[in-house]
């Protein structure tokens, strides 16, 4: 692993430590629960303790403290005028535990549902670089614009924005409701809008809000593990509906035991990236309306479309009211805004207002009532144009470079719209060993088989973020991959 990658990984852990705690502590625990992790595996070399002093802001004598502990107990060994390493001990004492083994195992201290939660974890610590999916690039952002935004409303004279909210900001509710109907077919009521602190925060009210513990809830396989693991906390019965080349194809067995709720993207199938066709969107919204389900609708990277116009939304499509669509701000502006809203039909709104309020409690007006300016006055569509350009670059570059070094190993799937490429293997290949081993030469990727929740269905491969990645990386990136992937064949 290089340092560079090192040092980011140290400084996730530390961000997980406790402040009350000395420094020198912290980072002890940061390093040691790294390689407890095997995220740090045996033979990794640790950064120049000046180095890391410099990166991480700290005292070098902290840094020269904390390696020496490790030292003593084991977990790091030094080669003489060669450097500090992560040691062999860890490795050997036992097999990590894998999350699979943890589940129904309750963990000291937990409840059940704690111990599934942390063991079926999958988000990652490393947010950026060569190719993590699914993040945008937060470095193009119009950051002085937006500076200037939000210190117009984090202001004394704004204090009113500053107490919680019920309702949200009225104006950004208009701004949405104005942007869905241009880009979105979506005929909306701005009282229908509800801003929420990110798609995780909607999936778990609408989990709370529709359904009770125990009751079925169909998502696409593969599909969007974040949500699955939003879903099973919330006590329902996840079930796997697998995806054939029209998106989700639920059977007539599976509309005979009709679920609560069906979680869906259909504009753009995550990961995949299969669009839903309008058969099965209208077989859908029947099915769903004479059977009382409710559908949620998962529309993450509308914005970002390449090849084609945007495909309307399901939302638009359904006169029922059996649709509540979801969109983000965290892959068009940057994941860290934790904004995102929900369109309900008109009988939910009050209850979900209600319900929002008591279980999360809204605020971020300041950042609110800047998002409604940044749209009305066109700086959005304006950053939406131009990454859509930038992004496309990106994506050509990894399609090209993929294409001619893996063409008969890999076939592509998705890229018409949003952040990554999905590329399944033609062979079998164990994904994860891909993943990890990629990961140990500093690139990052998703395994295929992660997305899927029935292991009967699994096919393997890498999911690859391009967004974030400058176009002149993408090759050197690749071949990295290339060198992992070929050790396999
Ligand atoms: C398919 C999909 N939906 C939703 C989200 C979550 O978005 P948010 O950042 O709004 O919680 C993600 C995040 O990666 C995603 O990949």
């Amino acid at each position: 692993m290089e340092p560079r990658l090192v040092i980011e990984v140290l400084a996730q852990y530390l961000e997980r430590q406790p402040e009350t705690v000395k420094l020198r502590i912290r980072l002890y625990m940061a390093l040691r629960t790294a390689i407890l992790d095997r995220v740090l595996k045996q033979g990794t070399k640790l950064p120049p303790t000046r180095l890391l002093a410099d990166e991480l802001d700290m005292g070098r004598n902290t840094v020269v403290r904390a390696y020496e502990q490790l030292l003593v107990e084991g977990y790091l060994e030094g080669r003489v005028g060669d450097g500090t390493y992560v040691s062999g001990i860890v490795d050997s004492a036992s097999k990590p535990d894998t999350p699979k083994r943890l589940i129904g195992t309750r963990r000291e201290g937990l409840s059940r549902r704690g111990t599934s939660i942390a063991s079926q974890a999958a988000s990652s610590a490393i947010q950026h670089g060569a190719f993590m999916p699914g993040v945008p690039a937060v470095d193009l952002f119009p950051f002085n614009l937006w500076r200037r935004l939000v210190g117009k409303y984090i202001h004394a004279d704004q204090s009113r924005l500053l107490n919680y909210t019920h309702l949200g900001f009225g104006p950004l509710k208009v701004a949405l409701a104005n942007y869905l109907r241009v880009t979105r077919m979506m005929t909306v009521d701005p009282k229908q809008v509800l801003i929420i602190n990110g798609s995780h925060q909607g999936f778990d009210l609408c989990a709370r809000m529709l359904a009770d513990h125990g009751d079925r809830v169909w998502i696409e396989d593969p599909g969007y593990w974040g949500a699955r693991n939003v879903l099973h906390a919330a006590g329902l019965d996840v079930r796997p509906i697998p995806l054939d080349a029209k998106g989700l194809a639920p059977t007539p067995e599976d509309w005979a035991q009709p679920p609560r709720m069906i979680f869906t993207s259909p504009s753009s199938q995550y990961p995949t990236g299969v669009v839903l066709s309008l058969d099965r969107r209208l077989e859908l919204l029947e099915n769903a309306h004479q059977s009382g389900s409710w559908i949620i609708e998962d529309d993450y990277d509308n914005e970002l479309r390449y090849d084609e116009r945007p495909v309307a939304s399901l939302f638009g499509l359904c006169r029922r009211q059996r649709v509540i669509y979801m969109g983000t701000f965290s892959k068009v502006m940057y994941p860290g805004i934790r904004l995102a809203y929900m369109v309900l039909p008109e009988d939910l709104v009050d209850a979900f207002v209600i319900g929002n309020s008591e279980l999360y409690r809204g605020g971020r007006m300041p950042e609110q009532a800047a998002l409604a300016e940044f749209i009305d006055e066109g700086y959005f569509t304006a950053h939406i144009k131009r990454m859509r350009g930038i992004y496309q670059g990106r994506r050509d570059a990894l399609r090209e470079a993929m294409e001619s070094r893996l063409g008969d190993v890999v076939t592509v799937s998705g890229g018409h719209a949003g952040l990554q490429l999905v590329y399944r293997f033609n062979r079998p290949i164990d994904d994860t060993l891909v993943a990890a081993q990629a990961l140990a030469k500093g690139v990052v990727s998703r395994p295929l088989s992660m997305y899927y929740a029935n292991p009967e269905s699994w096919q393997t491969g890498l999911n690859l973020g391009f967004a974030a990645v400058p176009e002149k990386s993408i090759v050197p990136a690749v071949e990295t991959l290339v060198r992992v992937i070929e050790s396999h064949l």
